[in-house]
């Protein structure tokens, strides 16, 4: 039996645009497809990470609390100007007009339309708090869109909000949010780091930015040498020594994927979004934010963990985590093979990628690094002559042999030792 034919398969072409590993490999290996500047389609292998990525985004924000809700990309301009950011958030927000010539804009992030929900729906302190969020797909006309998913036009955050009747619960759940974030970038495999970002302006200012260190980054990350004093640049401005305990600063260049933010009262007070306290007081939601770039953090997998074959994926998000190529006819018609195929299949469900494209090995090996499924399972005729097959691991390199009955057995105790 033949798999279904999937002619996304990988392009083989160096495209000429691309100026950093996850864009080109995503492209070359059949992940996206551009269809403008900053705006892709997401082929198949990429739906499944960006649907593993979300399983686990989805998990931890329950964990806290959180409740799921799914907002509209379309938002009417009288909300944005509620809070005088129809003007200020300037040429970034997609701004359109409906067939009556009411404004709306293409969300680029979703504070006016949340504070008019639970302005609405919340009356008293007993509704509270509450944290809801969504994993959707925002859109920001960037200047300079660029390095695929890294900074898109459209891209898919998950994004959270937080209603508290104090600050200090306020704070409470952003240390929770911080606990999450912290949970899921250790499960996709990421090594992520936070860093201060408070702006410092207002007192009671609080804010975290999560950096993947990397050289293709755009943002930098000013960290203290001899303690865990970190900071994004522009807390840092200025600072000659580390603010805890002087010891001398460097710099490296990293990427954004999550920013928590203490709001406070920022959207609350002109929006009306007000509950009576206990006293009877009416008094504004004392409001946090909190945001993760799903859709970047897909291509941040990649530039930290890639080589010059192609992606390595952790086990966490691999779009499969094995595949197996049945190198030459007799291979894939091998009883063996057929078998073994059947064993994976029951023991790790939708996680088993079959080659059986009628093509040379060299082909597929190469098609097999390119896309960085974490395990292969080499079925060359030689070895199944004498009922073996080769597992390989993409990330060490190392290959065994071993009888096929072995190999369910044997996946599991590779999967786990890469951390699954
Ligand atoms: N243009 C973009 N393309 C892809 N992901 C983005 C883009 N802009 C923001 N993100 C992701 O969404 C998260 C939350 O966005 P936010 O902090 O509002 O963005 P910014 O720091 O660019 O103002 C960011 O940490 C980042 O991971
Ligand atoms: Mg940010
Ligand atoms: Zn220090």
């Amino acid at each position: 039996m033949r798999s279904l034919s999937d002619p996304f398969l990988t392009l083989h072409e160096e495209p000429s645009d691309a100026e950093v590993a996850s864009h080109r490999l995503m492209l070359r290996a059949g992940f996206i497809h551009k269809v403008a500047g900053g705006i892709y389609t997401y082929l198949p292998s990429a739906v499944r990470v960006l649907r593993k990525i979300e399983a686990i985004v989805r998990k931890e924000m329950n964990r806290a609390g959180g409740l799921e809700i799914l907002m509209p990309s379309l938002q009417p301009a009288d909300l944005w100007e509620s809070t005088g950011r129809w003007e200020k958030y300037g040429k970034e927000l997609f701004r359109l007009s409906d067939r009556h010539e009411r404004a709306f804009a293409l969300g680029p992030t979703h504070e006016e339309v949340v504070t008019s929900l639970m302005a609405g729906l919340v009356g008293s302190y007993r509704q509270l708090p509450v944290l809801v969020y969504q994993i959707q797909t925002k859109y920001r006309d960037e200047i300079r869109p660029r390095f695929g998913l890294l900074r898109g036009r459209e891209f898919i955050m998950k994004d959270a909000y937080s209603f508290s009747t104090s600050e200090e619960d306020a704070k409470a759940i952003y240390h929770k949010m911080q606990e999450a974030y912290r949970a899921i970038f250790r499960k996709l495999g990421l090594r992520a780091r936070m860093v201060d970002a408070d702006s410092g302006l207002i007192g009671g200012n609080l804010s975290h930015e999560f950096m993947i260190m990397a050289p293709s980054g755009e943002d930098t990350v000013v960290s203290c040498q001899s303690c865990e004093w970190a900071a994004n640049i522009e807390k840092a401005e200025g600072m000659d020594a580390c603010p805890l305990c002087q010891g001398s600063l460097s710099r490296e260049t990293a990427i954004e994927v999550g920013h928590v933010f203490y709001l406070g009262q920022k959207y609350s007070l002109p929006m009306n979004g007000l509950f009576s306290d206990q006293d009877g007081q009416e008094k504004p939601f004392v409001m946090g934010c909190y945001g993760i770039g799903v859709s970047r953090l897909m291509a941040c997998a990649i530039e930290q963990s890639h080589d010059d074959r192609g992606m390595i994926w952790p086990v966490s998000m691999a779009p499969f985590q094995i595949s197996v190529l049945p190198l030459g006819p007799a291979a894939s018609e091998s009883p063996f093979v057929k078998d073994l195929v059947e064993a994976l299949m029951f023991r790790f469900p939708d996680e088993v990628y079959i080659d059986d494209r009628d093509l040379r090995a060299g082909v597929k090996f190469g098609d097999a690094d390119l896309k960085g499924f974490p395990l292969q399972v080499i079925c060359g005729e030689k070895n199944l002559a004498s009922g073996n097959v080769e597992i390989k691991v993409r990330k060490t390199g190392a290959r065994e042999v071993l009888p096929v009955k072995a190999v369910p057995e044997r996946i599991s105790a590779i999967l786990e030792s890469l951390g699954a």
